[in-house]
């Protein structure tokens, strides 16, 4: 007992000892203080060693041996949990100061539990839900020790050839800054050091999404006032809304590479918006900035991304070669080093990693229901119904006896899960095949038949057998779309159509004259006017995820009205990209007599305006829009005024009928026209949007506010302001002017 007793007041008096000899390592006192400390006793080999994150390979002796030298601040990939802890292990009681590794992963829509992708996510205009989806997605991420995902990608696409529009939350800054705010709020909960949540990072910063041809890594050229107006919103919400981290990107922007980018990673992010997180470069993008033709060498382009203010390299090893020099031969300043290091060192703190490195909560063997359900929540309101004629949906098992399931993406587990699922289980996965066999195959005959052997297969030779399943049923839901595959970093397409065979097999069974409904699985808007006429529904499921299957099935039988709204345009044709909702009016804008066209069969031109003589120059489908088993009537857009100052509030008021049989929720949109200004400006800006219940019949009045905020926008001095003048404001269900009221205001600036 004595022996206990001794050994007990030793370890006492040595943590005492330590934690007032080394105030960085007090929990109690400030963390300022504490970086500040820790600082001042790193050599400088020991501060660029918090400058470099390596991907996690494999737990050998070099790796260790990395650690505990301090050469190495961060690991990404590192999915095995025990490997972590090793690593970490060896950093707190074996390097010479015991800083701790932070660790990285793509935990981008779900860790174990698959999100739908974040383009869904953002479909679903519930920032509520999406942050629940977040805050899930950490709880289980944190299981596994993992401290930091690089998520929220929040560039602005534009451009559905991109592959990467699948992560990201569509097209316009309101809604994709609000969308990954919630998802930024869900990671980091209100206290990073709570052991459920983790860093986050708003990515990629900055542009990434206006890759020219729509071709991943391609050259960015944005004005800087376009990049202030629309690509840097989404960054400056992430930083207003606390966000750890930011990852510079791969591309050229402007003909500076955005990861050595002084004007972004300086002047804006650090000077204008005083981020003091970090920033970690995009996979090897300093060393790109040799390809690039932007650094002669690893040398230059350590100088240029460290002198531009990225903290952390992601993988490839220039800080750690050359840094040392470029600072001992005053080349960088060991200030401005400090200075990063401590970003750096400032969310290892907040995370509470010098305090309790290792997270001990057990990894729970199966998928958590309440995550499965938030899963199934988020899935079930990212669907978007684009049409339903003669209201073929809700299929009333009452009506059928037997169901054909058609389709290669009726029982995916891999391609429903979609791009980004790097701890995701397919076993896991719910399809809709087997969704709708559990919960109708005692009520229906359901035959099942794949039709093609994937989604790009041109063999017709299943088609058959699809034909024959179909024809013996009294209705056919067709998964089509595309794989997961064809979606994602670096899967960029030229040609937007249904894959393969797909459209062919819709032609051959809309011949059976059968109630078809199409539901399409994908990572991006798809091109598909040909075959709207061959079909009675359409539901666009995005990659829906672990739950997707219950989802869909859910909508298609009427448990749940769709209510998802698209959160970027489909363009009718390729051609006609970039396509978006807030563009600019021209100044010979179309009108509705030069609509009509034949897709692909040009006709006469007529007059001289900004349209097309082979398409029509509105979209298929557009912002905003997504149907409903419900219908909704708005009345009685009021202003609380017409004349407002720069001092005043704008109350906004609408009233919204459920006109239908359902109980459904619909999404109320506003948006705004500044008519004229120093500048031209958007024909359309969302300012803000509310989804809300409906029970059939319900009558809701739904009230927004707007002040002289939301009518600034970077001027023609590059200044910040709002402009006296006249404005037009729209409340309605989509970007589309058929689905808006409208009113008008004046603002003075007194
Ligand atoms: C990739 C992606 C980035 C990702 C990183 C780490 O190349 O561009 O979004 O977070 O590497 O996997």
């Amino acid at each position: 007992m004595k022996t206990q007793k001794l050994l007990l007041l030793i370890f006492f008096l040595n943590t005492t000892y330590l934690i007032f000899s080394q105030p960085y390592k007090n929990p109690n006192i400030n963390i300022e203080k504490r970086i500040n400390d820790l600082l001042s006793r790193m050599t400088l080999k020991e501060k660029i060693g918090q400058m470099q994150q390596y991907n996690f390979w494999k737990l050998d002796d070099a790796t260790l041996k990395k650690v505990t030298e301090g050469k190495v601040g961060s690991f990404l990939n590192a999915s095995n949990k025990k490997d972590k802890i090793k690593l970490q292990k060896a950093a707190i009681e074996k390097s010479r100061l015991g800083i701790p590794l932070i660790f990285g992963r793509d935990v981008i829509h779900g860790y174990k539990t698959i999100l739908p992708i974040p383009l869904g996510e953002a479909a679903t205009w519930n920032p509520e839900l999406v942050k629940k989806g977040a805050e899930i997605a950490a709880q289980e991420a944190t299981e596994n020790n993992i401290n930091w995902t690089f998520a929220p990608m929040i560039d602005i696409a534009r451009d559905p050839r991109w592959g990467r529009i699948a992560e990201s939350c569509g097209e316009d800054p309101f809604l994709a800054g609000t969308i990954g705010a919630a998802m930024i709020k869900g990671f980091q909960g209100n206290n990073l050091n709570d052991n459920s949540t983790i860093a986050a990072c708003a990515k990629h910063y900055v542009g990434y999404g206006a890759a020219e041809g729509g071709r991943d890594y391609n050259t960015t050229l944005i004005p800087e006032r376009e990049l202030r107006n629309v690509y840097l919103k989404t960054f400056q919400t992430a930083v207003n809304s606390g966000v750890a981290t930011l990852m510079s990107a791969f591309n050229d922007l402007n003909g500076v590479p955005a990861s050595g980018n002084k004007f972004t990673l300086k002047k804006i992010l650090r000077n204008e918006w005083n981020f003091n997180g970090f920033v970690v470069s995009d996979w090897e993008a300093i060393s790109e900035m040799i390809k690039h033709g932007f650094a002669k060498d690893g040398n230059e382009a350590a100088f240029k991304a460290v002198d531009a203010g990225v903290n952390m390299e992601m993988v490839s090893e220039n800080y750690a070669n050359y840094l040392e020099k470029l600072i001992n031969s005053h080349k960088v300043n060991g200030r401005w080093i400090d200075t990063l290091v401590a970003g750096i060192l400032r969310i290892k703190f907040k995370l509470g990693l010098f305090d309790t490195p290792i997270n001990s909560k057990p990894v729970s063997e199966f998928l958590p229901a309440q995550n499965k359900q938030i899963a199934k929540s988020i899935a079930t309101e990212s669907i978007v119904m684009l049409q339903n004629k003669n209201n073929t949906l809700p299929l009333k098992v009452s009506e059928i006896n037997s169901l054909a399931v058609i389709g290669p993406l009726a029982n995916s587990p891999k391609a429903q899960m979609g791009t980004w699922t790097l701890d995701g289980n397919p076993k896991d996965v719910i399809t809709p095949l087997n969704a709708i066999k559990s919960e109708y195959g005692k009520k229906l005959k359901i035959y099942y038949s794949k039709a093609m052997e994937s989604p790009r297969s041109t063999n017709k030779k299943l088609f058959k057998k699809a034909i024959q399943t179909a024809k013996k049923s009294d209705a056919v839901l067709l998964f089509l779309g595309e794989d997961e595959e064809l979606s994602g970093e670096t899967h960029c397409r030229a040609f937007l159509n249904l894959p393969g065979a797909q459209e062919n097999l819709i032609i051959k069974l809309s011949k059976l004259n059968k109630p078809l409904i199409l539901i399409i699985m994908a990572g991006r808007p798809l091109t598909f006017g040909n075959i709207t006429n061959k079909v009675n529904s359409i539901l666009y499921a995005w990659h829906p995820g672990t739950m997707g299957g219950e989802a869909i099935s859910d909508i298609i039988f009427g448990k749940t009205s769709p209510s998802g709204k698209l959160p970027v345009t489909f363009p009718r044709t390729v051609g006609q990209i970039p396509l978006y909702y807030n563009h600019k009016n021209t100044g010979r804008p179309p009108s509705p007599n030069q609509l009509g066209r034949v897709l692909g069969t040009p006709v006469n031109p007529k007059g001289y305006a900004s349209y097309y003589l082979d398409v029509d120059y509105t979209p298929a489908y557009y912002f905003g829009y997504g149907e409903s088993y419900s219908s909704f009537n708005y009345s009685d857009l009021t202003l609380s005024k017409k004349i407002i100052d720069f001092n005043d509030t704008l109350k906004v008021s609408v009233i919204v009928k459920n006109t239908g049989k359902y109980k459904a929720k619909e999404t109320i949109q506003l948006y705004i026209r500044d008519l004229y200004a120093s500048v031209t400006r958007p024909v359309k800006e969302l300012k803000r949007f509310k989804k809300a219940e409906f029970i059939p019949g319900e009558t809701k009045t739904i009230h927004f506010k707007l002040t002289v905020d939301d009518f600034k926008f970077y001027d023609i001095n590059m200044k910040y302001n709002a402009e006296p003048g006249d404005f037009v404001l729209f409340v309605g269900s989509s970007a589309n002017d058929k689905d808006l009221l409208k009113s008008n205001f004046t603002l003075t600036k007194y």
